[in-house]
């Protein structure tokens, strides 16, 4: 359980401290991911299966890679070599991966709400791996434990020091992109401001929502005020599917206003102010190449803790108790 929580739907509906329960034994997962074997027998006996109704390389291969270093049996389904090709419904199909007896089921749907439907008319636990616009939680925690990382390192901690989740409190993020339709966005939105970040967010006003502000956020038209004095930017993906909707810019000024390239984060930023992006990038538009590889990137960081992360969010679905999460989870 996540506190009182059988699923992971979003981080709208967890507590400040249902947040923090998953981050802190996630650093456990984190020391198991590093050892040079790394395999606990923790869930050993459990099932997961990833039903996917979306790509993805990020998140369905580090559920996986959870899964298995937990020693849980991990199924991978995608529906494009599934039955849902001869017309199989959403919920016949949870219904019959159900009758299969996993024990947890990770679900990406392009629909927002499709995992929260699943959860409601299955037994098994259900997490959600993304859905439509709706949220990413996965993605959100992992942010926000990259965040602490990094945040920890700045404030002078050696560099093997865990998180401090306590260094967000009055730090300050901007996420710069396509608000309307990112479902990081809402994730971020919902867990920054739990753990007491300031939220800017940033785009053209075609990408911003009407009502933002009533999650926390203040509202920026202008790249250059919203990512000064930053602690962090998280720069969105633009979706290929809507590159050509009259609404939104091409991607030649999206990245000239919108991109950050080597000479805005030198002129803009501040030397210690982080850059995430939770993949995939697309080069040359939201990042140019110099700056998604340059020093002050921690993609690939995010993409680590993402395994540890969904490590910790699998244990306890699954039935770990949190009283015993952290010695039990990370025994070998
Ligand atoms: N960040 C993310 O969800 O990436 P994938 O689509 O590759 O899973």
């Amino acid at each position: 359980m996540i506190g009182r929580h059988r699923h992971l739907i979003g981080l709208e509906d967890l507590s400040r401290e249902e947040i923090l329960q998953i981050l802190t034994l996630s650093t456990s997962m984190k020391e198991v991911l590093r050892r040079p074997l790394k395999k606990v027998p923790t869930l050993r006996g459990k099932a997961i299966v990833n039903l996917f109704f979306e790509a993805s390389t990020r998140t369905r291969t580090s559920f996986e890679t959870a899964a298995k270093i937990l020693s849980a049996d991990a199924v991978n389904w995608t529906a494009a070599t599934s039955s849902v090709s001869k017309g199989e419904t959403l919920l016949d199909t949870a219904r019959n991966i159900e009758a299969m007896r996993p024990d947890v089921l990770v679900i990406r749907h392009p629909a927002g709400g499709a995992p929260g439907f699943i959860a409601a008319r299955v037994a098994c636990a259900v997490v959600s791996a993304g859905d439509g616009a709706h949220e990413h939680p996965s993605q959100g925690l992992l942010d926000l434990y990259t965040l602490a990382e990094h945040l920890t390192r700045v404030g002078g901690a050696p560099p093997q020091a865990p998180p401090d989740f306590d260094t967000l409190a009055g730090k300050t993020v901007t996420i710069v992109g396509d608000v309307t339709h990112s479902r990081v966005a809402r994730s971020n939105l919902h867990g920054l401001t739990k753990l007491g970040a300031k939220v800017r967010v940033c785009g053209p006003p075609t990408m911003i929502p009407p009502g933002i502000e009533a999650l926390g956020a203040s509202v920026h038209y202008h790249l250059r005020p919203a990512v000064e004095g930053a602690d962090a930017v998280m720069m969105l993906r633009i979706q290929h599917e809507r590159i050509g909707d009259p609404l939104l810019p091409g991607t030649r000024e999206y990245s000239k206003v919108w991109g950050l390239n080597e000479r805005k984060v030198k002129e803009w930023l501040k030397p210690s102010c982080a850059i995430l992006h939770p993949g995939p990038i697309n080069r040359g538009v939201e990042l140019s190449p110099e700056v998604a590889d340059g020093p002050q990137s921690v993609i690939l960081e995010q993409v680590e803790n993402g395994v540890a992360v969904r490590m910790a969010i699998l244990y306890l679905v699954s039935g770990g108790a949190p009283d015993q999460s952290t010695e039990g989870a990370a025994r070998a």
